[in-house]
């Protein structure tokens, strides 16, 4: 079992949760997020959902199939509000076969430096504590999503570190995951592998091509992950993951008829080099800035 902390009063990273943190390259810290503001996450999404225009948008995203990868509209998402559907949202006739609120995958990327909610909940002290305490020197919100992850239909997520997608020299990528409702085993929970951080390095990157247009993968490590060790992450409402780039996690399908809303920032340490070849590029208009 994981040690859980119950972050309710949350303030700084406690020398026992730096420690939990480098053996078991996850911390979870329950309560950090309250029920209202998770309620009001919600709420700001249904209002951003209800301004999607789904007829100019038909990208699917996929872990799987990847096949949105080449995609403008995937690559300029680190500076934009942009919406990725379910791999099942849309039937062989191409109409939707869900109501649109209960067919999309992800909202990302740039929602903490562009809208006002998520912008004032990204920059909240907590976060910037945390990652300060975990050794950032200068951290800076790079990337944001909110995941949907749909009752019957929301896909699965394979086992990764989100170092491959988020890279710097040295390694310093924080994922803060944000349980905005119950997040269980039955409705695809998160799962992650205890220590699975410190075994092997980062296994793969995911590079924009040199002339920009495109991406790929490149093979870094051959050895598989240790999957047999996962263990289950269940989150209830308000609960906060806290994990490393190199720290390996996955979710499964949600087949439950609940869903389960989570919200995710990634931080880099402005003090590392951020690698050109990242898919996440910002344009001078907008910039990286700190809490
Ligand atoms: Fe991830």
């Amino acid at each position: 079992m994981l040690p859980r902390f119950d972050a309710r009063t949350f303030e700084t990273i406690t020398p026992e949760m730096k420690t939990a943190f480098e053996r078991d390259g996850v911390l979870v810290l329950d309560g950090l997020v309250s029920a209202e503001m998770c309620d009001r996450l919600r709420a700001r999404m249904a209002e951003m959902i209800d301004g999607f225009d789904v007829e100019e948008h038909r990208t699917i995203f996929s872990t799987t199939g990847r096949n949105h990868d080449q995609d403008a509209y995937f690559l300029e998402s680190g500076h934009e509000t942009r919406f990725f559907f379910e791999e099942e949202a849309f039937g062989e006739d191409g109409e939707l076969t869900k109501p649109l609120p209960l067919a999309i995958n992800k909202v990302g990327h740039a929602m903490h430096d562009l809208d006002e909610t998520f912008g004032a909940f990204a920059r909240q002290d907590a976060f910037k504590n945390i990652c300060e305490g975990l050794g950032q020197a200068n951290p800076l919100p790079l990337q944001s999503m909110y995941i949907f992850k749909q009752p019957q239909i929301g896909g699965e997520v394979v086992c990764h570190q989100d170092g491959t997608y988020l890279r710097t020299d040295p390694e310093t990528c924080l994922g803060i995951w944000v349980a905005l409702e119950d997040a269980t085993e039955e409705n695809g929970c998160l799962w992650g592998i205890p220590g699975g951080h410190k075994d092997g390095g980062l296994r793969s990157a995911f590079r924009r091509k040199p002339d920009g247009d495109g991406t790929y993968f490149e093979k870094l490590d051959d050895r598989p992950f240790a999957e047999d060790k996962k263990v289950a992450l269940p989150a209830p409402k308000g609960t906060a993951l806290v994990f490393g780039g190199m720290f390996p996690h996955m979710s499964s399908a949600n087949r439950s008829n609940k869903s389960r809303h989570a919200y995710t920032l990634h931080v880099i340490d402005g003090a590392a080099h951020y690698p050109a070849d990242n898919w996440l590029r910002r344009p001078d208009s907008l910039p990286l800035k700190g809490f």
